[in-house]
């Protein structure tokens, strides 16, 4: 883990005009911070929140979520109620893993992001990458072929101690939903292992108060984010805060709005999500800077989510530079 990377969400502030930051320092299981915070490392992922014991005590049965193993798995959803946080992680996990590593995972599944990858491997070398809202980390992995050093950041820590384990090289076991709260045992190993090899660092936070140092940034990537925040015009901020001038932000949406996640006055474009999105990126409204339009297309985004079921998506994928 690289700590210099990350700062102290608890105590930067704006001086004179000017942002005041202090990177984090590894010490023991915790990133301490000079101002007296500390943000501890659950399962080797730093959880950089604003107030880590508030989120840290929300999630508790996620944090304290061992690997179930995959029988067990099974059991677990079936006799916890339908609403309660294992059935759902579960669910969470079985989707995520299969879109991310299907196509390195026993038994095999469809490659969800097959689509994206291909575009970020045609990218061309940068030296640092941000990827928010990263899941279980394929997106991190791409991208760490195509850069120096990677950042990964999600806010769930299920996902974010999977990807950890995934990028430094371990086989990862997860439960792979067949119909309703049946589960059969998978696991995935990824081919490459970018935190061992000291190209990524993955971290617990929050994209809409990330603890990064901003401007520095050659790459920020967002995939299906937007819609998955509950302030898609702040997501937007943040990505251009991160970014470097000269960098590029990398978007990817279905725009599948749901009102209990984004509010219906915070959902962008009416029926055209992807122009309005385009819009405010070339128009730089609400941003530091405009972008150029590079790179625009849709692109099919297919989650499995049980033997029978498919859910397909077609993603709104635009990269912009900051001019
Ligand atoms: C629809 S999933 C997309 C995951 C991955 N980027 C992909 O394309 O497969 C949205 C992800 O965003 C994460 N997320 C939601 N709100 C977040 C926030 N405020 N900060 C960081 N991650 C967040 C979720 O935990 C989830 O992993």
């Amino acid at each position: 883990m690289t700590a210099d990377l990350l700062v102290c969400p608890g105590c930067r502030a704006f001086v004179g005009g000017h942002l005041e930051l202090r990177t984090l320092e590894a010490r023991g299981d915790e990133l301490a911070c000079a101002c007296g915070r500390s943000y501890p490392i659950v399962d080797g992922v730093p959880i950089v929140v604003a107030d880590p014991t508030a989120h840290t005590r929300g999630e508790l049965a996620v944090v304290i979520e061992r690997d179930l193993a995959p029988g067990g798995a099974a059991i677990t959803a079936d006799d916890a109620a339908a609403d309660a946080v294992v059935p759902r992680l579960l669910e969470h996990l079985s989707i995520y893993m299969d879109a991310h590593w299907g196509d390195h995972a026993a038994p095999p599944a469809g490659f969800a992001m097959a689509a994206i990858a291909e575009r970020l491997a045609q990218l061309p070398r940068v030296g640092l990458a941000v990827e928010l809202g990263c899941s279980v980390g394929r997106g991190v992995a791409e991208l760490a072929t195509r850069a120096d050093h990677v950042v990964g950041l999600d806010l769930g820590f299920a996902a974010v101690r999977r990807a950890r384990r995934l990028l430094a090289g371990e086989r990862v076991e997860y439960a792979r939903r067949v119909s309703g709260r049946a589960y059969a045992p998978a696991s995935a190993v990824a081919g490459d292992r970018a935190l061992a090899a000291g190209r990524a660092t993955l971290v617990c936070a929050d994209a809409l108060d990330p603890p990064l140092v901003p401007g520095v940034y050659d790459r920020v990537v967002a995939l299906n984010l937007i819609d998955a925040v509950p302030s898609p015009r702040q997501l937007l901020a943040v990505a251009d805060g991160l970014c470097a001038r000269g960098g590029e932000i990398v978007l990817s949406s279905p725009y599948a709005w749901q009102d209990a996640i984004v509010p219906p006055a915070e959902q962008l474009g009416g029926a055209s999500p992807a122009a309005e999105v385009a819009a405010i990126l070339r128009e730089g409204r609400g941003l530091g800077r405009p972008y150029m339009i590079e790179e625009e297309a849709e692109l099919p985004w297919i989650l499995r989510r049980d033997a029978r079921t498919v859910v397909t998506y077609s993603i709104h994928y635009i990269r912009a530079r900051k001019t």
